[in-house]
């Protein structure tokens, strides 16, 4: 890192690798046209703006957002956005119909009467507007989505007869397949069948889905196994972190964002500890299997131990390397998602060395 522009930072700072943000783009547009998949990146990864270009020229369809915080600034980058996410009380029917005012094109995943009473109200309150509601069903995540093809149907009709709010079809979020086993593709056919009874249930009804949105990271590139899945999801993917590599949904090489540190304590044996601790790389669980909140970028045998608020204490028991006060490293967090979010800005580095401060404009609420 010596002769970097990296060494002029203050630390700790989240640096982002744009030759391999649009190397990972590229890669997942290039399997979508493939097999015939939309595309539509969950900005809750990045919540940036630039990046949200960036997808939108290598070919993504729409945005998906998991807040209102992030739909809002997204329609400045795109017309056409997901909100995957039940929108329930008064103020987000009122940013909704703010929202809807902006002339954005707004699909919304939801799962219950409540969810669609607010939709539709919003709707109706903005005037013409293009709203869609999908259903959401639960395919075995346990979190949201109705989880019989009964209810599915049930609420497909409600929404099918809504006067404000059209029926695009389902949405749904394999989160429990968070790393895919000895046999993806059994798993993968298992979450195909689990779908299927839903898709023939509400074909059976006469309301057959146009929009059939799922995905995520650690399914990403089996996703075409999933029958009748017309668009895809991936958030995490853009960036990568330790998660994702052990997932095996990416290599150590795809990980683009890394948080900066310095050494800056070497005087317990055996350890260094460096000024990045939970508020800047996140105190999350690692997959099974892994230990540590993180690993160093270009020494992956080397990984956070532990973690106080502005401390990061790096193991070095498996590793050569003898670190020294003021050495520098860059960390690939467990979960990039929920680090990129405790950042102000995120420092874009180009391949000629050029860097660009991004701020993370679609945080807090
Ligand atoms: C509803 C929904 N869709 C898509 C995603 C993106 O998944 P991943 O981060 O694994 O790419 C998430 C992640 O939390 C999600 O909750």
């Amino acid at each position: 890192m010596k002769d970097s522009p990296l060494v002029d930072l203050d630390t700790p700072s989240a640096v982002i690798d744009l030759h391999r943000v649009h190397e990972n783009l590229d890669r997942i547009a290039g399997y979508c046209t493939e097999h015939g998949l939309a595309w539509r990146p969950h900005v809750k990864t990045h919540k940036t703006p630039q990046i949200a270009v960036a997808q939108m020229q290598a070919g993504a369809c729409g945005l998906t957002v998991a807040t209102l915080r992030e739909a809002e600034v997204m329609t400045a980058v795109a017309k056409d956005l997901l909100l995957a996410y039940p929108p329930v009380g008064a103020q987000k029917r009122r940013r909704l119909t703010e929202l809807l005012r902006t002339g954005v094109r707004l699909t919304v995943g939801l799962d219950s009467r409540e969810s669609l009473e607010i939709f539709s109200a919003a709707t109706r309150a903005a005037g013409a507007a293009e709203a869609t509601a999908l259903v959401e069903l639960d395919v075995g995540m346990r979190r949201t989505g109705v989880g019989d093809p009964g209810a599915a149907v049930e609420l497909a009709r409600r929404i099918e007869e809504d006067s404000f709010v059209e029926y695009g079809g389902v949405m749904f979020y394999p989160g429990h397949l968070r790393r895919l086993g000895s046999d993806p593709e059994e798993e993968m056919d298992r979450l195909s069948k689990t779908v299927a009874g839903f898709l023939e249930a509400l074909e059976e009804a006469g309301l057959p889905p146009r929009i059939v949105s799922g995905g995520s990271t650690p399914t990403l590139w089996h996703s075409h196994r999933v029958a009748g899945m017309t668009e895809i999801r991936p958030g995490t993917n853009v960036f990568n972190d330790r998660n994702s590599v052990a997932a095996g949904a990416a290599t150590w090489d795809e990980c683009a964002y890394s948080v900066i540190a310095t050494v800056v304590s070497t005087a317990v044996p055996g350890q260094a500890v460096i000024d990045a601790g939970s508020k800047a790389l996140a105190a999350e669980t690692p997959l099974d299997g892994l230990t540590g909140f993180g690993a160093l970028l270009d020494r992956p045998e080397v990984t956070v131990r532990s973690l106080s608020e502005e401390h990061g204490v790096l193991e070095l028991a498996g590793s050569e390397w003898r670190p020294r006060v003021g050495d520098r490293v860059r960390v690939v967090p467990n979960h990039v998602c929920v680090s990129v979010n405790l950042q102000e800005r995120l420092w874009a580095i180009r391949s000629n060395g050029a860097m660009e401060e991004w701020t993370v404009e679609a945080r807090g609420r």
